[in-house]
């Protein structure tokens, strides 16, 4: 199945259960103070589960172009350097607003995972919320009873607030979740070791691929759990991570989502990209790192532009600013370009998302323009300002405040590129 596939039958899933099919919001949270960016696929409903608006449907499915680069949800240091995290990603999603509940909800993701994308079910872990006394929260019994009815009970494994308590941000609606984990690791590798034991243990094979969130309340500025005025559904399931699971793809970027990109990069810059991670290849590939990095910071950039936020030096467009000069800097140390790259691989993202988001063809030209210009400025910023560090001498001498803070200012993220 390709992704554009694997995407449209989510959508037709949940129509068939009598779900209204909405496009993305904007990634920009515009009407939202306590988010920069829209960071799940819930973020542009919390009004409807706060009971502030009505929804269209109280059955709602979409994709939504998320972005976690800043607050409580940020995989920004993550990109690059394993295989499944990003900082634009989609999050495929199904919700009711004070509808079905938890029956539904895990009886449909299994049926999509198992029946419609044949994902195999021996390989793959479920969990649900263990409870937490000190937010007078219970063990999560309902859900477990629910999953009893598809997967061995071995399989159903309990975690505590960290893993199944899912948050919007600092405020907001939240509840108790359960997630689907897949174990995509070789048949040998699963019988050697149980891959229930590598469950949210941050191994890049077995990985979580869905998350159902069972909204019951609003957490309030001062930490307090408010009842929400309905209980509703919130799921999230990552498209890129779903695309590797159906696709049997060693990572997200061995997809067809991505391949385009990097098949540039590598033809751009003449550096044959080998797949390497940190994480599991003792001969990891800097030039591996950051084709990933240029091509996921490639598409937060473009999407957000495409809706509306332009680089700047305040706020969410400082943000944006700073991604791109972040993928400026992996191209420029590691794969040696020296002249703008971004700005040329955009159409190739704009035609292939042109059926979901068509908001990025229709303005590819600007969105090209726009690129191309940060990346001229940045690039003779960074001749001038590597320069500067070499007068500087910093293997001889120390800088003062002043100085460290322009290099900083200049230099972007600094703590977040690998020495
Ligand atoms: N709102 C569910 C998730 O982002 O995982």
């Amino acid at each position: 199945m390709t992704s554009r596939e694997i995407r449209r039958q989510f959508l037709d899933f949940f129509a068939s259960k009598e779900h209204k099919i909405i496009p993305s919001a904007p990634i920009v949270a515009k009407s939202d103070p306590t988010l920069m960016f829209i960071n799940s696929g819930m973020a542009p409903l919390k009004d409807y589960f706060l009971g502030n608006q009505q929804p269209p449907s109280r059955r709602i499915a979409d994709t939504q172009k998320c972005l976690r680069v800043t607050g409580k949800h940020n995989d920004l240091e993550d990109v690059g350097r394993d295989g499944y995290h990003h900082t634009m990603f989609e999050m495929l999603g199904n919700w009711s607003f004070g509808d079905y509940f938890k029956k539904e909800a895990i009886r449909w993701s299994w049926e999509l995972l198992t029946e419609v994308y044949k994902l195999p079910k021996d390989q793959l872990y479920v969990s649900v919320f263990a409870g937490d006394e000190k937010e007078g929260l219970p063990f999560d019994q309902e859900a477990f009873d629910e999953w009893k009815k598809y997967i061995a009970e071995d399989r159903i494994l309990a975690f505590g607030k960290k893993e199944n308590f899912w948050e919007m941000g600092e405020q907001g609606p939240c509840g108790p979740c359960s997630e689907i984990h897949v174990d995509l690791r070789s048949e040998a590798e699963r019988q050697a070791k149980d891959g229930k034991q590598l469950v949210n243990a941050d191994d890049p094979n077995v990985i979580e691929v869905w998350n159902n969130v069972f909204m019951q309340f609003n957490r309030r500025a001062d930490g307090r759990l408010d009842e929400l005025p309905a209980k509703s559904v919130d799921t999230g399931m990552g498209f890129e991570r779903l695309c590797r699971a159906v696709q049997g793809a060693s990572s997200n970027y061995d997809t067809d989502l991505w391949k385009p990109l990097i098949g540039f990069l590598e033809s751009f810059s003449e550096i044959k990209y080998t797949g390497t991670y940190p994480e599991v290849d003792a001969n990891w590939s800097m030039t591996d790192i950051a084709m990933r990095v240029v091509a996921d910071h490639l598409r937060a950039v473009s999407f957000t532009i495409a809706d509306g936020e332009l680089p700047s030096n305040t706020g969410a467009g400082y943000v944006i600013r700073r991604i791109l000069r972040r993928a400026v800097r992996y191209y420029y140390s590691f794969l040696n370009l020296r002249e703008p790259v971004m700005y040329r691989m955009c159409p190739i993202l704009a035609e292939e998302f042109s059926d979901v988001f068509p908001e990025l063809k229709s303005q590819v030209d600007f969105v090209v323009k726009v690129i191309l210009e940060e990346e001229k400025s940045f690039l003779r910023t960074l001749e001038s300002g590597l320069k500067r560090i070499d007068a500087l001498d910093l293997v001889n001498n120390t800088v003062d405040g002043k100085q460290a803070f322009e290099l900083y200012d200049t230099f972007g993220f600094p703590s977040t590129l690998p020495a």
